[in-house]
């Protein structure tokens, strides 16, 4: 038994110590970062292979396909992410919610003029070479994907106010363990900014599909990295699932409270005037100053 223990011990090392060379290795190969204007020639269904960065970006005119509001996925908080994203980014949302940690989105998608504002405004509040460095220039932008999200904790603070402490929230703790599992990555983790060409930023994940989000997480490799060194054809997200579907012939039949409103047990005269399927109360117990995202 216990040399079975020291034998699983001495691979689990084995493979950690592999990926921890290999991440270097991998960092050496991928383009340095510079601010350039080069124009990303992708697609729609390329949503997650393209490298957005400080070097490339995406066109004025790039807008995904199928954007909806995070709400369909729970979520508390403003904005719009791909449909695609949603039925992973629900089970995320439900997961952290059964662990006692309540997510909330500060920032989906982002379309091309208002990256352009919010750079405009980071310039404004702490100087070009500040913001070149933390707010992406328009078009350099994850966001205008639609697959990217800025985290928060539920009712909590813009994270990027004070990061140390949206650090040491169960939200970001909760994230940085397990965001991956659903086929989500940080896509700027820490000391990664000569690779990332970003500063840290915990609250910003990407979704990459679970293949990917999984060998990114194993191999500890910055996603620009991964994505430079492994291209890979386009995942298929989870199916989000449809109301249509025919009932399993299963005797007694399994609510998922998250997913539908349950029956009212009393009739009510007035309906709520918002009828979406989000699980937490509309309005956060929150009093921030209105911030920029970035
Ligand atoms: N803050 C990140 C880099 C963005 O603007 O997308
Ligand atoms: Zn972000």
């Amino acid at each position: 038994m216990a040399g079975l223990v020291r034998r699983t011990h001495l691979v689990v090392s084995l493979a950690l110590g592999l990926s921890m060379l290999a991440a270097p290795a991998a960092a050496a190969q991928v383009p340095p970062c510079i601010f350039a204007d080069e124009v990303i020639k992708a697609g729609d269904a390329d949503w997650a292979t393209v490298v957005v960065d400080t070097r490339q970006g995406l066109l004025r005119s790039y807008s995904p396909g199928n954007l909806v509001s995070v709400s369909l996925a729970h979520l508390s908080g403003r904005g719009k992410v791909r449909s695609l994203v949603v039925a992973d980014l629900a089970q995320m949302t439900a997961d952290a919610r059964a662990a006692g940690v309540r997510l909330a989105v500060q920032s989906a998608y982002r379309s091309y003029s208002s990256q352009a504002s919010t750079f405009q405004s980071w310039v404004r509040a702490i100087g070009l070479n500040r913001a070149l460095k933390t707010s992406a220039r328009p078009g350099h932008s994850e966001h205008q994907l639609g697959t990217a999200l800025d985290f928060k904790a539920w009712g909590g603070l813009a994270p990027w106010t004070n990061y140390p402490r949206w650090e040491r929230t169960p939200a970001s703790r909760w994230l940085a363990a397990n965001a991956w599992r659903y086929g989500f990555v940080m896509s700027y983790p820490k000391g990664a900014y000569e690779t990332t060409c970003y500063l840290y930023e915990p609250w910003h994940y990407r979704y990459l599909g679970h293949d990917a989000a999984r060998a990114i997480h194993e191999g500890g490799l910055a996603p620009r990295v991964w994505l430079l060194t492994h291209p890979t054809p386009t995942p298929t997200p989870t199916p989000t699932p449809t109301p249509t579907r025919t009932p399993t012939p299963t005797a007694t039949p399994t609510a998922t409270p998250t997913l539908s409103p349950s029956p009212s047990p009393s009739p009510t005269v007035t309906p709520t005037p918002t009828a979406q399927p989000t699980a937490e109360p509309t309005a956060e117990p929150t009093a921030e100053p209105t911030s920029e995202p970035q």
